[in-house]
């Protein structure tokens, strides 16, 4: 087993229903430590760049517009294949789709607000980390 890093992040449609302690919970729950957290407003610029592998998508405007729609928090999550649990807990992108008992099952509104993001590889989590965390703001 090996100890790794992945970012996930609570989206507008989660931190609007007051959603951001039962998410946080069920990482905790399966032996992920949250080791950095903020809430943030994002902008439209920070959104389109995070999101840009996917730029040429047909809901990638939709889908920025969603993320700045309302706070978000982003964190960083520390665990025993983090990266690969952290999917499992979060379910299928599509709510439909998902496994009952994941986050999106229970908590997903659709495929665009489906309440949590994370990281889909280990390359891309340090990617992703260092997008929204410094290393001063990681603490282990
Ligand atoms: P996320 O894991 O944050 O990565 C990209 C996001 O695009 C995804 O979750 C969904 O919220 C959103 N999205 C909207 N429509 C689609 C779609 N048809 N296929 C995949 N992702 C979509």
């Amino acid at each position: 087993m090996t100890i790794e890093r992945t970012l996930s992040i609570i989206k507008p449609d989660a931190t609007r229903r007051n959603l951001i302690g039962k998410i946080v919970a069920r990482f905790e729950e399966k032996n992920l430590r949250v080791i950095a957290q903020k809430k943030m407003q994002l902008t439209l610029q920070q959104v389109q760049e995070f999101y840009y592998v996917h730029r040429e998508r047909a809901f990638y405007n939709d889908l920025c517009q969603f993320m700045i729609s309302g706070t978000v928090v982003a964190m960083v999550l520390e665990g025993e294949n983090a990266v690969l649990k952290n999917r499992d807990i979060m379910g299928a992108t599509n709510p439909a789709n998902a496994d009952a008992g994941t986050i999106r099952a229970d908590f997903a509104e659709s495929i665009e607000a489906n309440s949590v993001h994370g990281s889909d590889s280990l390359e891309n989590a340090a990617q992703e980390i260092a997008y929204f965390f410094s290393g001063l703001e990681i603490v282990g």
